[in-house]
């Protein structure tokens, strides 16, 4: 066999593929195309397979020569797979396939069983599809007949391969590009909307002040000025947030440093402790067990606590504010729990808060950025956020943080 040849007649197909790349096609579809191109282009290729990584699972996105039905059913936790034991090898891997399925792992064996219920021998060769240097997935082909695979076999099916992580690295900048935009839609709308709104508020009041000038008196010019100077701050801070959550999504040198944390908890809490109703009691207690110094990053910590204190002050109308901090002597963690007497989140909304711009409750002022920006910061710090609340009764949010920064950030 000529093997310049078909490897060029390889590119051929390729050639041919890629012509067809639009920009909008479905992965599975191409993923299909690819691998029957693949298959009839290899001679000892009998059926094939595509799967791909998904988290922890591993997937069939699509087969060759198998039942459709079966492979799209074909769903195996990755470990279970018999590729997991080869999932660092970044070349081609040659698989005695039958073997390994008579000692699978019982769930993968139950999924698999179908597919080769027909075969008694069969090889497997399966080639790692990559976005950058991550394995995603893999394409394999599978001969039912022989002992090995040709060396021409295996250029190719590299060759196939590399195609198909070409194709994935494509849509996964794609998707991210789309993602970007998506944001930046909902910047502009937050523009337009929210900062918008204080804006006509100084515009009205000013307009009344030049309008009614000779006619008004101290007091109804003084309570003007105040409402332009409530509104102007309120935009202010919204315009803040938005810096702060954009700068958020570079990336920005840490700076760790020892803190006593006792004096930056009252220096947090002081920033926010003039917004407390006077129908709320502020409580803070700390447990005698507390080292005095913490490694973090003060400004983030700090904005950290302004952003959960000044939540729970904000959104409470009555009853207590209590921050309470202790040592986790098992975990060697800090812990700083934040409970308020306040409206209480709806459990579907638990995860909902922390994205960009959710807000639930549009009677007090506020960006919708405040808990992003916590998220955020608390990866930073390494640290943990857990939330509990009930509608009618409070919140109350628990944050942990290392004593210590060890890890790599
Ligand atoms: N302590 C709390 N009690 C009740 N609701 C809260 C509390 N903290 C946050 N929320 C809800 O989560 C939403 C998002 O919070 P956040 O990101 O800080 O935005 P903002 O405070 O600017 O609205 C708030 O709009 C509010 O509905
Ligand atoms: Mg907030």
């Amino acid at each position: 066999m000529d093997c310049e040849n078909d490897i060029l007649s390889n590119f051929e197909l390729m050639a041919e593929l890629s012509s067809q790349l639009t920009g909008e096609e479905n992965e599975k579809e191409f993923m299909k195309k690819l691998l029957s191109v693949a298959i009839k282009s290899i001679p000892e290729a009998e059926a094939g397979t595509i799967w791909l990584i998904d988290n922890t699972l591993y997937k069939a996105v699509v087969g060759y020569n198998y039942d459709d039905d079966i492979v799209e059913k074909l769903i195996v936790p990755l470990e279970d797979s018999y590729i997991y034991k080869y999932i660092d090898v970044q070349d081609i891997i040659e698989i005695d396939a039958f073997k390994e399925f008579k000692n699978p792992s019982r769930i993968f064996h139950e999924n698999v069983k179908q597919l080769h219920e027909k075969h008694e021998n069969m090889i497997t060769l399966a080639y790692p599809l990559k976005v950058g240097d991550e394995i995603k997935g893999h394409i394999y082909v599978d001969n039912f007949r022989l002992k090995k695979f040709s060396e021409t076999a295996k250029k190719s099916l590299k060759i196939f391969g590399s195609f198909a992580s070409t194709f994935l690295t494509l849509k996964s900048l794609r998707d991210e590009e789309k993602k970007a935009n998506e944001m930046n839609s909902v910047y502009l709308s937050f523009i337009t909307h929210e900062v918008r709104t204080p804006l006509t508020a100084i515009l009205g009041y000013s307009e009344s002040i030049l309008r009614g000038k000779d006619n008004l008196t101290t007091e109804e010019i003084f309570d003007l000025v105040k409402r332009i100077y409530l509104s102007s701050k309120h935009m202010n801070s919204l315009i803040s947030d938005l810096s702060t959550f954009n700068k958020l999504n570079r990336e920005e040198e840490m700076n760790f440093t020892e803190v006593h944390l006792k004096f930056l908890v009252y220096e947090s809490i002081s920033i926010v402790e003039p917004q407390l109703s006077p129908e709320v009691e502020l409580n803070i207690k700390f447990e005698n067990n507390i080292p005095e110094m913490i490694e973090t990053d003060p400004l983030k910590m700090k904005q950290i606590l302004v952003n959960i204190v000044g939540n729970a002050i904000k959104y409470t109308d009555e009853g207590y504010v209590n921050v309470h901090i202790s040592f986790d002597n098992k975990t060697k963690e800090f812990v700083i729990m934040v409970k308020d007497t306040g409206p209480g989140i709806p459990e579907d909304k638990l995860n909902d808060i922390f994205k960009p711009f959710v807000r639930l409750a549009k009677n007090k002022p506020g960006s919708g950025l405040g808990l992003a920006i916590v998220k955020r910061l608390i990866e930073k710090l390494m640290g943990r956020i857990h939330v509990e609340s009930e509608v009618g009764k409070g919140t109350t949010i628990e944050l942990r943080f290392p004593q210590k920064i060890t890890a790599e950030v």
